[in-house]
């Protein structure tokens, strides 16, 4: 469920017409809702509400500082995989000794910067990363808190491009408590737990199911043998793209079968409760699509309907480099028009951007309603691995944020000035005549 609807005719988020926000700011921009965020938080909680849950935003999915304030005020903690993210964290206020540090390759000045704002845990990937964090921690004069990333070899079912738990993806150690007694070995270093993650969009419970099964006896070993004291599960929880707009309404969600719903956090919770509560340890989850995808979309303008010999291409002003998804995973966002017009007749188009290159296509033979040059578009589901993985591609500037609180509504990243995107650059004495 979301706040994404339209009132009258027009798409409003929450109470602020969408049409609005981009009046004001242009396009394309992105434009989070406050309240489903904290929504998703807290139906998120409540539904592991058995256990002693931490739950630790993948702030990947999106890493506006205002969005992780509004995550720090909700009570979370993040899941950071690099020191840019850690800045982050500690720029928006939020609580470092509750984060986790994830990746699979993290620098030594990482690490030192882990350790220097007293991260809640390393989460280590291999063997020689083990042997790294413990040498920085020496020269630190401490003791890293460490958890074991265990690869538990279980198909999630998902693109292949985001699938991280089958024992050929690069993530985490293969399940054996050799890895774990090695850790041990290791002076400045603190066994303090296990963490999985099996990959991202996941729909249904049974593959959560299978590798919590397969790591839980060896949580419960390291438990008995060194006393850990959590395991992270990751994250993992898929969205609704497909039907997007409608999932916002619980209407939607009730007019479904059981057998037939996405993944909801409650089946999620009381799939995987009694699995964990006899653990008797602290459970930490790394949820970033689930909690930020849906309370997101990306407005954008169109520039032209342009009609070919053989199909119709409406040519927007977001492109791959704004929202990537389409291009990298074949990803479907629906796309809706920010004044509704049912009088209006259907229109089937490839929609696209304006780069040059094919690849620049956000949906192949799509059905909207018709709309012409100069309305507004938006992409729904977009509020997760959209701005975050955002380019400048075509020097194109970095698209404008917005974040909305009721009727309230504030630019919280305005759209990137070109001066911006050169500033860096420079012309090397050498090539100057
Ligand atoms: N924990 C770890 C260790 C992860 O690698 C990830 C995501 C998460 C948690 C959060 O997963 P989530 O709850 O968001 O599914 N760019 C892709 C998704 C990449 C996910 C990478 N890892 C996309 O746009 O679909």
């Amino acid at each position: 469920m979301h706040h994404f609807h339209y009132a009258g005719q027009k798409l409003h988020c929450e109470s602020v017409d969408l049409a609005a926000i981009a009046q004001l700011h242009g396009t394309p921009t992105y434009v989070y809702s406050g309240l489903t965020i904290a929504d998703n938080y807290r139906r998120l909680a409540a539904s592991l509400a058995g256990l002693d849950v931490q739950i630790c935003y993948a702030m990947k999915a999106n890493s506006n500082l205002a969005v992780l304030r509004h995550f720090a005020n909700l009570g979370a903690a993040f899941d950071l995989v690099s020191g840019g993210e850690l800045r982050r964290v500690l720029a928006a206020g939020g609580d470092a000794h509750r984060s986790v540090f994830a990746g699979v390759g993290k620098s030594e000045a990482e690490i030192r910067l882990a350790l220097e704002a007293g991260v809640f845990g390393f989460h280590v990937e291999s063997e020689p990363e083990l042997a790294r964090i413990n040498h920085v921690a020496g020269q630190l004069g401490r003791k890293a808190p460490i958890a074991i990333r265990i690869n538990p070899d279980v198909d999630a079912h998902t693109h292949a491009k985001i699938t991280t738990g089958k024992s050929d993806n690069k993530f985490g150690i293969p399940l054996k408590v050799a890895a774990a007694a090695y850790a041990a070995k290791y002076p400045h270093l603190e066994l303090k737990g296990v963490q999985m993650h099996i990959g991202s969009q996941l729909t249904s419970a049974a593959p959560f199911i299978e590798a919590v099964e397969k790591v839980v006896p060896f949580v419960a070993e390291l438990k008995k043998l060194y006393g850990i004291t959590y395991f992270s599960v990751g994250g993992g929880i898929g969205i609704v793209y497909q039907d997007a707009l409608a999932s916002g309404a619980p209407a939607w969600w009730d007019a479904k079968p059981a057998a037939e719903r996405p993944l909801t956090p409650e089946a999620y919770g009381a799939a995987l409760t009694p699995l964990l509560a006899p653990l008797g340890l602290k459970i930490l989850l790394e949820p970033g699509r689930f909690l930020v995808g849906n309370a997101g979309v990306l407005l954008a303008r169109v520039e032209h309907l342009k009609r070919g010999a053989n199909k119709n291409f409406l040519v927007l002003d977001a492109a791959m480099n704004d929202l990537v998804r389409p291009a990298m995973y074949e990803a479907y966002h629906e796309i809706v028009p920010l004044l509704r017009d049912t009088t209006r007749p259907a229109l089937k188009a490839d929609i696209v951007g304006p780069i040059c290159e094919s690849g620049d296509c956000f949906a192949k033979d799509r059905t909207l309603q018709s709309v012409g040059e100069g309305e507004l578009v938006a992409f729904m589901s977009a509020g997760a691995y959209g701005y975050t993985m955002a380019s400048r591609y075509n020097t194109r500037s970095l698209p404008a944020e917005v974040l909305v609180s009721g009727s309230r509504f504030e630019l919280v990243n305005p759209r990137e000035k070109f001066e911006t995107v050169i500033a860096g650059e420079k012309i090397p004495s050498f090539l100057k005549t």
